[in-house]
């Protein structure tokens, strides 16, 4: 509703100046620096100065013209300061304008600008017998989350988990398997045995460094399809997917494609001949490449050896993509360290003659910190996630004994709440920056947490639980009010959030947005007592409240957590 009544202000007094002087001039209208002065505002100085009238003039002219617009009955109060013509809206108004949006909306918040279009995100993506690590668990949340909002934006969405599912280390797996392996230990214990066996491998080949050859020969037949290599690489595969699906079903998320690097062996040749072709391939050392403007290093595409890298099965991966989904943009969510990677990507693709390089976009981010050292190496050891989703669980299991022992369901609840919290944890914070993963903060019921939403959520529930709403009894004058304004006023900007996160490729747009909207709703409840013996004016408080719970809980399930009825 706001941005209507902008629009309204800013072409109809552009229409007015117009026809009144013939001189174009912009008009800004803003939200004052200053909430004491107003809503809005709109600076002046410009008109002045294109029109070359004196200040107290123009802003006569314009406060005239304000009770003129079609919205005017929205402006309560138009004052001018300095050269600034201050508006204050009637809160009434802009109330029943907001609500009534809000009823007749089949999806609030929703916008159509997706429509007809499709996004491809490739996230999670993590590297079959190598750890999943804090970076991947990064890579799911984000990349879940930016395929929620956009399907609520009516994109079509395709998420793509590119399993790193080849490359010379299966050459190294498959030979510590059958030479040192047990198959009952990987079958049972898949992810952190073939590891342990990746890395018994490189222990020996330190007294033993003949047995990396054989490991390259094993991953070349391997690459030539020997049924045998083929077989066990599929086993190694499947027993791994098996155990991310457990982390995947914890997290609540799903993927439309698994598809990994695997997938594109016999798709990368196109690619090669395509580049040869458009001469673009040089040989350098034996190795092929493609070199790169602007002091980019060349990007490598083929080994000395004939083999093919990460990024020739990136491109393949890409054209792929296109030539399926035709996609309107691509998302790659990974982490920072792979910057030059996919910016060599996208050059390699302009320098092809595609226009659709421009569609590429690295969803980067940071580091997980833990006591300011990157958490995956500490102290040596790996970070094994399901252990870290077990932690979360039992952490918030203690606080609900604390809080609200007599609880059903308590275990259930818990699990909900520590997942939230880890998902949370990470959103709140713009994706490029580091996270701090302290697990004891994120599950706290107080503070910028996950818990903290679901508790705001929860107790709305539980007013409104006591009692019996009636939408069509509501009394809008009992909205002018500061706290209930400002609650009004976030309701009214859903949708410009949900945009905003879009456009930044920004779950934590969404994720402060909800913050502040709790937050308001604490501080409502706070100062307007709802339970009050006017049924008329109970109403209309527990309407206002179930809209923010409607918006809290639809803004939390987009970030990917769970909503809770009771805590
Ligand atoms: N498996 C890679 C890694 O863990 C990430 C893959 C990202 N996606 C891509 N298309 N390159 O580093």
């Amino acid at each position: 509703m706001i941005n209507q009544i902008k629009e309204s202000i800013k072409s109809e007094l552009e229409f007015f100046i117009y026809n009144e002087f013939q001189t174009k001039i912009e008009i800004g209208v803003e939200k004052p620096k200053n909430p004491n002065l107003g809503d809005l505002s709109v600076p002046v100085f410009s008109v002045v100065k294109a029109l070359r009238r004196p200040l107290p003039e123009i802003v006569k002219i314009i406060q005239d013209q304000l009770q003129l617009l079609t919205i005017s009955s929205f402006l309560a109060e138009i004052n001018s300061v300095s050269g600034f013509i201050n508006i204050r809206l009637n809160q009434v108004y802009f109330a029943q304008a907001v609500i009534k949006e809000y009823q007749s909306a089949k999806n609030y918040g929703e916008s159509l600008i997706g429509l007809g279009k499709t996004i491809v995100i490739d996230y999670s993506s993590p590297n079959i017998a190598k750890p999943f690590s804090v970076g991947h668990l990064r890579s799911t949340v984000i990349g879940n989350a930016i395929g929620n909002i956009l399907e609520k934006l009516n994109y079509k969405v395709v998420r793509i988990n590119h399993l790193g599912d080849f490359g010379t280390q299966f050459g190294k797996i498959i030979y510590a398997y059958l030479n040192f392996g047990d198959k009952e230990k990987v079958d049972k214990n898949p992810i952190e045995e073939l590891m342990k066996l990746y890395v018994d491998f490189h222990e020996l080949a330190k007294e033993n460094p003949e047995i990396e050859d054989k490991a390259r020969e094993i991953f070349k037949e391997l690459e030539l399809n020997n049924p045998e290599y083929v077989s066990l690489w599929k086993h190694f595969r499947q027993v791994s997917l098996e155990e991310y699906m457990k982390v995947y079903k914890i997290l609540g998320v799903e993927f439309d494609s698994y598809d990994g690097e695997a997938f594109y062996n016999d798709k990368m040749q196109t690619i090669v001949d395509e580049l040869k072709e458009k001469n673009l391939l040089v040989k350098d050392q034996g190795a092929m490449i493609v070199s790169l403007d602007d002091d980019l290093p060349p990007a490598l595409i083929q080994k000395s050896d004939g083999s093919t890298l990460y990024i020739t099965r990136d491109l393949a991966a890409l054209f792929y993509r296109k030539n399926t989904y035709h996609f309107d943009e691509v998302l790659y969510v990974v982490g920072n360290e792979q910057k030059l990677h996919f910016t060599q990507l996208q050059e390699v693709v302009k320098k092809m003659g595609y226009s659709f390089y421009e569609d590429i976009h690295h969803i980067n981010f940071g580091l997980v910190l833990q006591d300011g050292k990157k958490m995956s190496t500490r102290k040596g050891k790996i970070v094994k996630l399901i252990d870290v989703l077990e932690e979360a669980r039992n952490l918030s299991l203690n606080y609900m004994n604390e809080k609200n022992p007599s609880l059903e369901n308590k275990e259930e609840i818990a699990q909900a709440v520590g997942v939230s919290a880890i998902i949370f944890n990470d959103l709140k914070n713009f994706r490029s920056n580091d996270i701090d993963f302290n697990l004891e903060d994120m599950v706290n019921f107080v503070g910028q947490t996950g818990p903290y939403l679901q508790y705001t959520s929860v107790r709305i529930s539980s007013i409104l639980d006591e009692n019996i709403m009636d939408i069509n009894s509501i009394d809008f004058d009992l909205y002018a009010n500061e706290a209930s304004f400002e609650l009004i006023k976030s309701i009214d900007e859903y949708q410009d959030i949900l945009l905003k996160a879009k456009e930044d490729y920004a779950p934590s747009v969404l994720a402060k947005y909800l913050l502040s909207l709790a937050s308001y709703f604490n501080s409502y409840y706070a100062k307007e007592k709802v339970m009050v013996d006017d049924l008329l004016e109970r109403n209309t408080k527990l309407y206002l409240i179930s809209i923010v719970r409607h918006i809290l809980n639809d803004g939390m399930k987009l970030l990917g957590m769970k909503i809770i009825k009771k805590m």
